[in-house]
């Protein structure tokens, strides 16, 4: 399974800090938040990973990362999205590079206390559909929130103004490569993005998504309160744990 890593979006929440640079190049404690969600995959035995990003600053990825080896990745690959068009926009770039298969595709920002293992085992036995990783949250209006009854869930809202319950859907998916052609049918939503609970909801449409409840803590690092969390949480105990 190859994993993409989506790192584009202007970072608006962060200005003035994305001012001269990509969100996903600040530092998280002692290392750029990009190193994340790389060392997240390459635990997971992912190793042949694209990150999309775009802006002016795409290039300082390369000039930080090169090759990835130093990370542990086999083979690193980019691509370049125009304009700002949402999560399920720039994951249509990584067409190509899935080559047919199943993804497992992590937002740039996402950092977990432990791994991905048993989730990336479970879907490799999965036969077709996605897979969504959950977690308890104080504050779920953050986030894409999903609605778990009887152990299946029954529905996902994103960003509700009154929140079903406290579970967040994480920006960590595994799909199979029908995600492409359901985000080809997407329109955008209010805020003029192609959102990814869509796609997600396609999938439960369709009867064949399953979801996790992630172990250990796990923080985006998008706002000034999280990514200051996300540095402590990093400084206290580490991220990307393999036990
Ligand atoms: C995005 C997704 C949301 C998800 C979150 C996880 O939100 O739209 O469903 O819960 O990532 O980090 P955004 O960061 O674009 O506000």
């Amino acid at each position: 399974m190859k994993g993409v890593i989506l790192a584009g979006g202007l970072g608006s929440r962060l200005r003035p800090l994305t001012s001269v640079t990509n969100k996903h190049l600040l530092p998280v404690y002692d290392k750029p938040m990009i190193y994340y969600p790389i060392q997240c995959l390459v635990n997971a035995g992912i190793t042949d990973i694209l990150i999309v990003t775009g802006g002016e600053h795409a290039g300082d990825f390369l000039k930080l990362l090169k090759n990835g080896k130093e990370l542990g990745v086999r083979h690193l690959a980019f691509a370049y999205q125009e304009g700002e068009g949402g999560i399920a926009d720039a994951l249509k770039l990584a067409e190509d590079f899935a080559d047919g298969g199943k993804i497992c595709v992590i937002l740039g920002d996402n950092i977990i206390e432990k791994n991905l293992r048993q989730a990336a085992g479970e879907f490799f036995t999965q036969t077709a559909g996605a897979k969504i990783l959950l977690k308890e949250v104080t504050d779920p209006e953050r986030f894409g929130v999903a609605e778990v009854i009887d152990g299946k869930i029954n529905q996902i809202i994103e960003k509700p103004e009154q929140p079903v319950s406290n579970l967040a859907v994480t920006g960590i998916y595994f799909y199979d490569n029908d995600v492409f052609e359901f985000c080809n049918t997407l329109q955008p939503s209010d805020r003029g993005e192609l959102e990814i609970t869509d796609v997600n909801n396609f999938y439960l449409k369709r009867g064949d998504l399953t979801y996790d409840v992630l172990e250990g803590w796990w923080t985006d690092a998008g706002t000034f309160e999280s990514l200051h969390h996300a540095s402590n949480l990093v400084a206290q105990g580490g991220a990307n744990q393999l036990d």
